[in-house]
């Protein structure tokens, strides 16, 4: 006992290491359902989504990722705190995976949660095209459940022959919403029913993978209860009209209990379009309960040990997001600024962070931050759309929207923030390296909404 307590934490930690090995390459996925043939995808092992990745909370995971495809790729781990080498940011942190090459990624998992990995190299179309997976880090200490089960949903734009629309990165899309398709899936399939039974406990994490749909997911009578955002653990709550929302690459965790009768069925809903409400998945109840009534037992999850702001001595920086169609009129009133806009985006640069569009991901730093210290980001979205903002190597808290401290300062990697809002969010900046923000609506990332913010 004495003993193993000496070593040194990290070769305790690298004896402990899960190895998977993952590839790139074209394959075929039953995207459009029944009766209809399948469609060409791009994914990692042949399935889509790819391999899902467990490991347990402190363990090291080891990846090698071989790239099949005709062009040059890499990896990004979404939501874990890595070292920058090892964030998977083509030309930023890494040399690109090129065809027929392979790279191995290998670090510690400090937070246990629900994440996902995906390329960041033309992640407009290689994500669009199926590569991501679900990446699992189990709790030391997990809730009680019957089921514990994963949901990647996507959204994909499919033409009459169920092919995907190649259309990628048109100007159209990155100026408004982003690719919005014409059919969503669960784990890579039309979803045709989720079987419960009374009395049943389900852990639901719910991923979102697609390019620009924000979800806002209605489970009819059922009372879902909010467990974590983003992978991080959230005192329990029922969300507000009873709706799960979820931007581009957020994650929510949720406890849903089966609290209805045998045999009964229900329609899952997807509200968050006003006018474009559909149906997601049917929960079809079997004729035996499981229970009579669902557990009791606490679902509360341990909070990852993440390092907390210091409100007080944090440092403010401003960040303005514009741009975008009906943009024109939040430019500011600086006419250079504004002429400088208007020329970019007539030029396909068509988003800014502080006045700049990005054009790839090596660029001079928004801001440079001091490690150790904390900071807060007042951020303005001058636009007249949703963007999901993420951050790479933190996680942060969102402490206000328009003003008011928000009832819970969750921890979050990516912030969706409404049109015009203000969101402020604070963190500290504890690891070293250049680390992407940008929008997750991957044509608005395309259309030059990204920037570095580096931790020196
Ligand atoms: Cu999910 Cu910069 O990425
Ligand atoms: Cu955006």
């Amino acid at each position: 006992m004495a003993l193993t307590a000496a070593l040194p934490l990290t070769s305790v930690l690298a004896s402990n290491v899960r190895e998977y090995h993952i590839s790139a390459a074209p394959g075929r996925a039953a995207l459009a359902g029944k009766g209809q043939p399948d469609t060409s995808v791009w994914c990692f092992n042949g399935t889509m989504p790819g391999p899902e990745m467990r490991v347990r909370q402190g363990e090291r995971l080891r990846v090698k990722v071989t790239n099949q495809l005709k062009e040059e790729t890499t990896v990004h781990w979404h939501g874990l705190r890595v070292p920058n080498a090892m964030d998977g940011v083509p030309h930023l942190t890494q040399k690109p995976i090129a065809p027929g090459e392979t790279f191995t990624y290998e670090f510690d998992v400090p937070d246990a949660g629900t994440y996902w990995y995906h390329p960041h190299q033309r992640g407009f179309e290689q994500v669009g095209r199926g590569l991501y997976g679900p990446l699992i880090i189990e709790e030391r200490e997990p809730v009680t459940v019957d089921r514990d089960i994963v949901w990647v949903l996507d959204d994909w734009r499919l033409l009459k022959d169920a092919q995907i629309s190649d259309d990628f990165g048109n100007l159209h899309d990155i100026s408004h919403n982003g690719r919005l398709g014409n059919t969503v899936t669960i784990n890579g399939r039309d979803p045709d029913a989720l079987h419960v039974r009374t009395g049943e406990r389900i852990r639901l994490r719910l991923i979102n993978a697609a390019n620009a749909r924000i979800f806002g997911l209605n489970f009819a009578s059922h009372n879902p209860k909010i467990i974590a955002l983003d992978g991080q653990p959230v005192v329990p709550f029922e969300p507000s009209n009873g709706m799960v929302v979820l931007g581009p690459a957020m994650r929510v965790d949720i406890i849903l209990d089966m609290t209805e009768k045998p045999g009964e069925r229900f329609i899952v809903t997807d509200n968050f379009y006003k006018r474009l409400k559909y149906r997601l998945v049917e929960i079809v109840y079997g004729p035996e309960p499981l229970r009579n009534a669902v557990p009791d037992t606490p679902i509360a999850l341990t909070a990852n040990a993440l390092p907390e702001p210091d409100l007080k001595s944090a440092t403010r920086h401003e960040i303005r997001f514009n741009g975008g169609m009906m943009g024109g009129m939040m430019m500011g009133s600086d006419p250079d600024s504004r002429k400088n806009m208007m020329k970019m985006m007539r030029e396909g640069k068509v988003w800014f962070i502080n006045g700049v569009a990005a054009s790839g991901h090596v660029m001079d730093p928004l801001i440079t931050l001091t490690k150790g210290r904390s900071y807060l980001l007042d951020m303005q979205n001058d636009t007249a759309w949703h963007h999901p903002m993420h951050l790479h190597g933190h996680v942060f808290r969102v402490v206000s929207r328009n003003g008011s401290p928000t009832p819970r300062r969750e921890w979050q990697d990516t912030v969706l923030m409404a049109p015009r809002e203000r969101v402020e969010i604070a963190f500290v900046a504890d690891n070293p390296g250049s680390w992407m923000f940008h929008c997750h609506i991957l044509e608005h990332m395309a259309g030059g909404m990204m920037g570095v913010i580096r931790v020196a």
